[in-house]
């Protein structure tokens, strides 16, 4: 009975939601039609196709004068295919919880009309973000199951990085390529064995090695220190032809806290957040409304041109009861590889070396006439390397002109 007295009782709140729309449409001349409803796991959801979409703004702008006309805490408003849909906050007696159980494969979680949201490999980093109980390690751990139940350990790797010790359910799980990584200590190990492996795919050029997972919990604390965050941007900027993946959780995810690294992760799967501005940081999308989201698993999805609402499935005892399980052996660094990251240059840049051909380059044009924009062109340099190869050049020439003269003196 239940359900259906749940059924019917949502069928009148849709009806009374596309109702006000109507109201409030006509109150400031908009014109539409309903085209969809659907039912969210916390939202009831409807679609309008505008007469004139040059009135989308109008439309978006709606979304507080209808919660509030509605009574229903929160109406998210977004563009999507072709539609405003309006996301109508439920009261919490007809949310909808969703556990791996309920999702199959690559799953996460489902989204409106349970529809689910499938991880995937394009773009190649994720991010998860929202604020502390948003949910972040719940989805981490979903994202983590759904890849773990889907390839086997042959086919897939896992470093997890997990400085509050949330994934114990994950302890010695086939897949791990080295133990869960929660000191200091081995946080910085396991960054630097993945640059290392990185290094190695790269080198011997193989490009259909297994995937390799990078999961890091807390990413403020796992990678406060420079030289993590240095690995987790090398990874970030050039692995994913090698098939080294990152998944990035924060309940700080601005530029400012994760430098030079959150513009790579652009698979985002978006928690409630603090401000609008963080959500439109995130999202890429002003008025989105991340900040509106209930928490607790209520997400967003963000890839390219995908951009969906949906609620992530969690993990019981029973999905951890049935991974597979290995003893596995800690991590080993050749010490040489510390030498691949440096902790105070920059990743990707020449380094700063004299060499001989450019310096005659420099010599043969004349130092003075060679700007920063030509080094740049003509020789890849930076500003520093620039300035090394002139300071050279111009102290090589005084010294040979005070040695020719030193010389006609003699003479
Ligand atoms: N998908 C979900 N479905 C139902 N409840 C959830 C879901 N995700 C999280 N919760 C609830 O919210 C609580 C907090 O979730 P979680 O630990 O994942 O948050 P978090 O964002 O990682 O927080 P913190 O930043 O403090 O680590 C969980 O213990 C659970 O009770
Ligand atoms: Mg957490």
């Amino acid at each position: 009975m239940t359900p259906n007295f749940q059924q019917s009782n949502l069928q009148g709140r849709a009806r009374r939601y596309a109702m006000v729309l109507d109201l409030l449409f006509n109150r400031v001349g908009l014109v539409g039609s309903l085209k969809t409803a659907h039912r969210g796991a916390r939202h009831l959801s409807l679609g309008v196709r505008l007469t004139d979409p040059t009135h989308l703004d109008k439309a978006l702008k709606l979304a507080e004068p209808l919660a509030l006309h509605a009574g229903t805490e929160n109406v998210l408003a977004q563009r999507a295919g072709g539609l405003v849909i309006y996301q109508f906050q439920l009261a919490q007696a007809f949310w909808e919880y969703y556990t791996r159980a309920d999702v199959s494969g690559l799953a996460v979680g489902l989204a409106e009309a349970r529809r689910p949201v499938v991880f995937d490999f394009d773009p190649p980093h994720a991010l998860v973000a929202g604020t502390s109980g948003s949910g972040k390690s719940e989805t981490l751990k979903s994202i983590l199951l759904a890849l773990l139940t889907t390839y086997t350990p042959d086919g897939l790797g896992l470093v997890l990085i997990d400085p509050h010790r949330d994934y114990t359910d994950f302890i010695n799980a086939a897949h791990l390529v080295m133990p869960i990584a929660a000191e200091p200590g081995e946080i910085q190990t396991a960054l630097l064995w993945a640059n290392q492996e990185l290094a190695q795919r790269k080198a011997q050029d193989i490009k259909d090695g297994k995937l390799l997972i990078v999961a890091i919990d807390e990413a403020d604390q796992a990678l406060s220190d420079k030289a993590n965050l240095e690995a987790a941007k090398n990874i970030a900027k050039q692995a994913r032809k090698y098939r080294v993946h990152l998944i990035v959780s924060t309940h700080k995810p601005l530029h400012t806290d994760l430098p030079g690294i959150l513009d790579m992760l652009i698979n985002r799967f978006v928690g409630l957040v603090s401000d609008a501005k963080i959500s439109a940081t995130l999202t890429g999308h002003a008025g989105l409304g991340a900040h509106k989201l209930t928490g607790k698993g209520d997400f967003l999805h963000i890839a390219g041109a995908v951009l969906e609402r949906f609620q992530v499935a969690m993990a019981c005892r029973a999905d951890f009861a049935r991974l597979p399980r290995a003893e596995i052996a800690p991590a080993v660094v050749q010490p040489l590889d510390l030498v691949i990251l440096p902790a105070d240059k920059p990743i990707g840049r020449p380094s700063l070396e004299l060499d001989p051909v450019i310096a005659a380059q420099y010599f043969w044009r004349n130092p003075d006439s060679i700007s920063i924009a030509m080094a740049r062109e003509l020789f890849n340099l930076s500003r520093s390397g620039h300035d090394l190869h002139k300071k050279f050049v111009i102290e090589f020439i005084t010294e040979l002109r005070r040695l020719r003269a030193a010389h006609q003196i003699g003479a």
